[in-house]
C-alpha cells in the first residue's frame, strides 16, 4: 500500500534489494525458450516461431519442448500414437465433473480435474524416464479432453468421446463443438496451439516450476499452473479483451475509450507485456491467423474496432512500449472457430501445458527447492496481551 510497485526496496539490515515483481531478476537458467523483447522475436529450443507456426504441428512442437530436438518422423509418430491412446479420461474423472456448477468457471473445472489424475496415476517416480514419458503423454492427451467434457456437461449434455481418426487439433474442437471441423479451421486451431505453448518464466510458468522443485507429480504442477494462469493479468485476459472490445461496440469510439482509460488508469486488456517492448511477435502471427479465419469463414464486426484500438493505442501507450500481446487477437480467432468465450483461458492452458511440462523436467534435470527470502515489515517483538485488556482491533 502507497509503495512504488517497480522501484526496488534496499533492506538495510540485511542488504537484501527487493524487486516487486522480480523483474529482470533471473529465477532458473533455462534452454527451452528465448525471448528478445526489443526486436520483438521468440525462438523455441532455437527455432523461429514463425518457422515454427508454419511448418509445425502442435504435438511436434510439445515433443520439441519437452526433450529438446524435432523428433523423427518416427519419434513423432510413436508419440501421436501414444497420446492418441490416452485422450479418454475415466468415468469417475466425467462423474467427478457433474457434480462441479454448471455456473463454475471452466478454468476451476480443469484446475480440478487436472490435479485429480493425481489421484488415478499417484506414483511418483520422477527419476524413471518412463514415467516421466507417460505422465506427458496423459497430461497432453487428457487436458483437451476434460476441457470439452465440461463444455458439455454444463449444458446438461454427456461428454462425447474423442474421435481416434481425427489428429489433435481437430479432435478437440470436434469433442467440443460435436462436429468435424473444417480442416482449414483445425490447422487455425493448431497453429494457434503452437503459439501459446512456451513463453519462458511467466507467472504460471515460474509457478510450475516451484511446485515442481518440491519434488511434487506432475499432475499437481499442471495444477498449480492452471490456477496461475486464470488471472486477468495472465491468460485470463484473452477473455476479457472480448468483453473490451464490445464495450467499445465501433472503430470510432475506440480513441474516446483509450483516452479515458489513460485517464482513470485502466489496464487496455491484451496489451503490455513485461518482456516486450515492441509488440508481440504471437500478436502478430495471430492477427494474420484472424485475418485467414475472417476471409474464409466470414469476418467479426469486433476485428474492425480491434484494429482501430491497435491505431489509437500506437500514440497513446506506444511511446511507453505498450503495443497488443498474444492475448489481443486470439479471442477474435477462437469465437470465429465456435470456442465459447469462458474457454479462451482453458484452450490457452492446453497448450501452455506443453511448455509447463517442458519447465518441470528441466528443473528436475538441476532441482534446489525453491525457497526466496522477504523483507520483514511487521510489527517488532511485542507482550501478550490478556482478551480482557485488549483494544478493539480496527479494520476487522
Ligand atoms: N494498459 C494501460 N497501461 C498499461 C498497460 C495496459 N494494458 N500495461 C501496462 N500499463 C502501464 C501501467 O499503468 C504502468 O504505468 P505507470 O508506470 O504510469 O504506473 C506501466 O505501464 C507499467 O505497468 P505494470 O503493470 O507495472 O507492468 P508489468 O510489467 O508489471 O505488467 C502486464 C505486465 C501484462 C500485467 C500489464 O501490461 C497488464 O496488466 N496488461 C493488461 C493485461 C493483459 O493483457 N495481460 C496479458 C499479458 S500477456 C499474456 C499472458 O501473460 O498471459
Amino acid at each position: 500500500m502507497g509503495q512504488d510497485r517497480s522501484a526496488d526496496i534496499h533492506h538495510e539490515r540485511s542488504g537484501i534489494v527487493f524487486r516487486p515483481g522480480l523483474e529482470g531478476v533471473p529465477v532458473t537458467q533455462s534452454a527451452i525458450c528465448d525471448i528478445d523483447g526489443l526486436q520483438g522475436r521468440l525462438a523455441y529450443r532455437g527455432y523461429p516461431l514463425e518457422e515454427m507456426a508454419a511448418h509445425s504441428t502442435f504435438l511436434e512442437t510439445t515433443y520439441l519442448l519437452i526433450w529438446g530436438e524435432l523428433p523423427s518422423p518416427q519419434e513423432l509418430r510413436d508419440f501421436e500414437a501414444e497420446v492418441q491412446m490416452h485422450r479418454r479420461v475415466s468415468f469417475r474423472v466425467r462423474d467427478m465433473m457433474k457434480c462441479f456448477p454448471a455456473t463454475g468457471h471452466p478454468m476451476d473445472a480443469l484446475q480440478s480435474s487436472a490435479a485429480s489424475l493425481g489421484l488415478f496415476y499417484s506414483r511418483r517416480a520422477i527419476d524413471d524416464p518412463q514415467y516421466v514419458y507417460d505422465a506427458v503423454v496423459r497430461l497432453i492427451a487428457k487436458i483437451p479432453t476434460m476441457v470439452a467434457a465440461f463444455q458439455l456437461i454444463r449444458k446438461g449434455q454427456d461428454p462425447i468421446q474423442p474421435r481416434d481418426d481425427l489428429a489433435y487439433s481437430a479432435n478437440f474442437l470436434y469433442m467440443l463443438t460435436e462436429r468435424e471441423p473444417d480442416p482449414l479451421a483445425a490447422r487455425i486451431f493448431d497453429r494457434c496451439l503452437i503459439l501459446h505453448a512456451e513463453h519462458s518464466l511467466n507467472a504460471s510458468t515460474f509457478s510450475a516450476r516451484v511446485t515442481a522443485s518440491t519434488l511434487t507429480d506432475p499432475y499437481a504442477v499442471v495444477a498449480s499452473a492452471v490456477g496461475t494462469l486464470a488471472g486477468p493479468l495472465h491468460g485470463g485476459a484473452n477473455e476479457d479483451v472480448l468483453a473490451m472490445l464490445e464495450e467499445i461496440g465501433h472503430p470510432d469510439r475506440a480513441a474516446a475509450f483509450l483516452e479515458e482509460a489513460m485517464a482513470t488508469k485502466r489496464k487496455v486488456m491484451g496489451f503490455g507485456h513485461r518482456e516486450y517492448r515492441v509488440k508481440d511477435p504471437r500478436a502478430v502471427i495471430l492477427q494474420s491467423l484472424a485475418e485467414e479465419m475472417f476471409a474464409r469463414f466470414g469476418k467479426d464486426e469486433m476485428y474492425d474496432v480491434a484494429r482501430a484500438v491497435e491505431h489509437e493505442a500506437a500514440t497513446r501507450l506506444g511511446p511507453k512500449g505498450i503495443y497488443p500481446n498474444v492475448d489481443f487477437y486470439s479471442g477474435l480467432v477462437y469465437r470465429k472457430l465456435g470456442i465459447p468465450r469462458d474457454l479462451f483461458t482453458p484452450v490457452f492452458a492446453i497448450s501452455r501445458v506443453a511448455g509447463w511440462l517442458a519447465h518441470w523436467r528441466e528443473q528436475l534435470g538441476a532441482n534446489r527447492i525453491f525457497r526466496p527470502s522477504q523483507i520483514y515489515t511487521g510489527a517488532k517483538a511485542r507482550s501478550w496481551i490478556h482478551g480482557e485488556d485488549r483494544a478493539p482491533a480496527t479494520g476487522a
